[in-house]
């Protein structure tokens, strides 16, 4: 029987560069996809997985991260004042439990490898989830609570993966696809970022992983890799050396909201799911796509 993920590591670290300079003085993870950032999310994601503990790798600017799972006393006591019970529930629904939120700094920015790496005294000798808060995953049951039911079954290491437009292969970590286990399969090897021509598959890393301890002896040799960074990918090669890693197809839809146009995707996608403002989006849809839907040509294009 594996053993029970109990713990998720967030690395929320980054510079956030594609999103300057929205991004200049908070976390990328703070930008918001209609009323929640998307660090909440992803902590949402994780307590219906059954996540006891969160690890929290941070960079700059990490204050706007801890005062959001943090009590708000002078807020919440207006709120009861003011009688507004919904408001209230809301942002008490953001707090995490005393205690199961840690945060600890990268320092330096050296790769999402790195950041991981960071976690391991706070992680120890027990496996780990791993979240990428810009990748926001659409759709019930979560993301990682359907991949802990399938990691029960065969253990290992797993990875979330979802269909990609094979032609884009180049922007991902890619996948090779071995044999049915359970409601996994064996992974055959992991690309970063391959030509089309050289991609084993079209299914990519989507940024969720359940990881055995074992990977921070090899992070910590700190090879560099990709961009000179540290990569989670180039170690996760080594450990497939050693133990198994099995793929998970996701059945939802993965926004990439580190990309600006995934962040605007993924407020509109979920802004149509939500009775009170789905109406006057869908009605300003419709107006924008009678203007450029039908007319190709304006669409403004890249200069
Ligand atoms: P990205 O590759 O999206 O990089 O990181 P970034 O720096 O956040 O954003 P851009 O490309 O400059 O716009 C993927 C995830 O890994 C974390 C990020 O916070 C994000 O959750 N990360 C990346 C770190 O925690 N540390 C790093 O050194 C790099």
């Amino acid at each position: 029987m594996a053993q029970r993920v109990r713990k998720a590591v967030l690395p929320v670290a980054g510079l956030g560069t594609r999103f300057l300079p929205a991004t200049k003085a908070m976390p990328k993870e703070m930008l918001t996809v209609v009323d929640r950032p998307l660090i909440q999310y992803a902590i949402e994601e994780c307590l219906a997985a059954g996540i006891e503990e969160f690890v929290f790798v941070t960079g700059r600017n990490k204050s706007a991260l801890e005062d959001h799972f943090d009590a708000a006393y002078e807020l919440e006591d207006t709120l009861v004042k003011r009688g507004k019970k919904r408001e209230l529930k809301q942002t008490q629904e953001a707090t995490i439990r005393p205690g199961n939120a840690i945060f600890t700094r990268q320092q330096q920015p050296l790769g999402l490898g790195h950041a991981v790496w960071c976690a391991r005294e706070l992680v120890g000798d027990e496996p780990f989830a791993v979240l990428l808060p810009d990748m926001l995953m659409a759709g019930e049951p979560g993301c990682l609570a359907q991949m802990v039911a399938a990691y029960h079954e065969v253990g290992g290491n797993m990875l979330a993966v979802e269909e990609c437009d094979p032609a884009r292969t180049d922007q991902y970590g890619i996948v090779g696809v071995g044999e049915t286990v359970g409601k996994a399969f064996r992974i055959t090897s992991m690309i970063e970022k391959p030509k089309p021509a050289d991609a084993p598959s079209n299914l990519f890393i989507n940024g969720r992983y359940i990881l055995q301890p074992e990977i921070f002896a090899l992070l910590g040799e700190h090879r560099r890799g990709v961009g000179n960074e540290i990569q989670l990918t180039d170690a996760m090669i080594a450990l497939a050396a050693k133990q198994p890693f099995y793929g998970f197809r996701y059945h939802g839809r993965t926004y990439d909201c580190g990309s600006k146009a995934g962040l605007v995707q993924a407020n509109v996608a979920l802004a149509l799911g939500r009775s009170d403002i789905a109406p006057a989006v869908a009605d300003e849809m419709r107006n924008l796509l009678t203007r450029y839907g039908s007319r190709e040509d304006e669409v403004p294009r890249p200069a």
